[in-house]
């Protein structure tokens, strides 16, 4: 005991702890540069040494709205730096956050925490005691309750505290976020985290407090009622194609009901990304090794009508090419998985690109941040310059991603550059009536 209490830092780190960020994705970088901006010191690690060269000179490795200026602004004050050394890390931190990812495992459905395991056991061997971690991944339901002894042999703690950001809005999620909720095993934790987002709760942020499991299941369950309300309303749109309903119309009438609500009720292409498709699929893993998979069994059905809606764009694409592909020549506008982000994982855009380019079109893609993504991961796609040179002569256009320069296309000048005004519309988010008064072939997803 007397050995800890000598512990120089302990008596400053209760009022002002310093923090570090362990991972610096899209979640990492972010939660990073936000906590030095609230006046924190923060230091970054990454095992990429790229990664923290670049991050360290000011210039954030993926596209994130505003989040260069914070970045900026951050190193500059002094309060912000980057490192791929976990023994400065050890030695520096106080409160270190756990921010690496967690990918779907290759060939199963089950969430890979190799990340998680490597970054833990790098940390133990260096933790000073008192010290607490962190835990903001995404994980199965178990993990944190399975970490725990690992880091309390090292005399730190641990504590759960997942993350709800989203892609696009990242700063603005960190900085005011809807909720915190953290899982802790020890009210000495609670008092710590109190500490750290003590901004954002004199702000009036709510904070759940609970326990690991529950931390854990918030997140995931979170994002698991977000897939299944795209996924709702997407099924709503198979029904509306053939009664000749129209969803978008469905869909804001039952946007009035306050117990629905209108967001994520976009029927359209469906969801993809880093998050919602591969954390359904781990829920459904982890629920079936805790034999409870009944229990999630609906979303197979979420995951099955999301897949779908990509084929049905395929399919109406190939119907308005009379049938064949042939060697037409498709623009694809977005490669994006949503708007405002260069993110490309499972995008349903170039999903859909590729599967149209295998029945022997022509495809050309073009998205406004992408395109770096998009030829890394699909290589065999053809991309344009421009939103021109993707138009130009092309025989169909599939809008995909709903970016502000697409929808801001002017149907007239649109029809100018292409060889034939055909458009599929994969996000609703063109006006229908604008398009085919300009003399083009609209169609979408679950509307006449
Ligand atoms: C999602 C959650 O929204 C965040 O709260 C969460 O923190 C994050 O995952 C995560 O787990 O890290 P994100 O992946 O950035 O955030 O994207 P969303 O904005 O949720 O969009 C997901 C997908 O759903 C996109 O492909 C989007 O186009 C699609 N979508 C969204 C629809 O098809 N319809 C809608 O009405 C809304």
């Amino acid at each position: 005991m007397a050995q800890v209490a000598a512990e120089p830092r302990y008596a400053a780190w209760m009022s002002s702890p310093r923090l570090t960020v362990l991972g610096t994705g899209y979640l990492g970088a972010t939660h990073a540069a936000c906590m030095a901006e609230l006046g924190f010191e923060v230091l970054g690690l990454d095992v990429d040494p790229d990664k923290v060269a670049q991050l360290q000179s000011g210039h954030v490795p993926f596209y994130e709205p505003g989040l260069t200026e914070v970045l900026e602004r951050n190193l500059a004050s002094g309060r912000l730096r980057f490192t791929t050394s976990y023994q400065e890390v050890g030695a520096f931190g106080d409160v270190h956050f756990l921010c690496v990812g967690t990918p779907q495992k290759a060939g199963e459905y089950a969430a890979d925490l190799g990340h998680v395991d490597a970054c833990v056991h790098a940390l133990v061997a260096q933790l000073r005691p008192r010290s607490l971690v962190v835990g903001k991944s995404t994980v199965p339901t178990g993990t944190a309750h399975r970490l725990q002894p690992l880091i309390e042999a090292a005399g730190a703690r641990l504590a759960w505290n997942p993350e709800f950001l989203r892609e696009g809005f990242a700063v603005a999620d960190t900085l005011h976020p809807d909720r915190l909720v953290i899982g802790v095993s020890d009210p000495a934790d609670e008092a710590t985290l109190r500490t750290v987002y003590a901004p954002l709760l004199a702000a009036g942020v709510p904070m759940v407090v609970t326990d690991f499991a529950t931390a854990e299941l918030v997140k995931v369950s979170a994002n698991a009622f977000l897939a299944t309300k795209i996924s709702f309303i997407n099924a709503m749109a198979e029904v509306c194609e053939v009664t000749g309903a129209d969803v978008t119309r469905l869909s804001e009438a039952l946007s009035y009901d306050t117990r629905i609500g209108g967001r994520f009720l976009t029927a359209g292409l469906g969801f993809g990304g880093g998050c919602l498709p591969k954390d359904i699929r781990a829920f459904m893993a982890r629920a079936g090794e805790l034999g409870v998979d009944q229990a999630l069994s609906f979303l197979r059905e979420v995951d099955a009508i999301n897949l779908r809606r990509r084929a049905r764009v395929v399919d109406l694409a190939r119907e308005l090419l009379d049938g064949s592909f042939g060697a037409s020549r498709v623009a694809v506008l977005g490669a994006a998985f949503k708007p405002d982000s260069d993110d490309v994982r499972d995008s349903p855009a170039l999903d859909v690109a590729a599967a149209v380019a295998r029945q022997g079109a022509v495809v050309k893609v073009y998205d406004p941040q992408a395109m770096a993504n998009a030829q890394r991961t699909h290589p065999q796609l053809s991309y344009a310059d421009s939103i021109e040179d993707c138009l130009g002569g092309a025989d169909l256009v599939l809008h995909l991603t709903e970016w502000k320069q697409f929808r801001a296309l002017d149907p007239a000048a649109t029809k100018q550059l292409v060889a034939a005004p055909r458009l599929v519309d994969g996000r609703n988010a063109l006006d229908p009536k604008a398009w085919r008064d300009a003399g083009w072939t609209y169609r979408a997803l679950g509307r006449p």
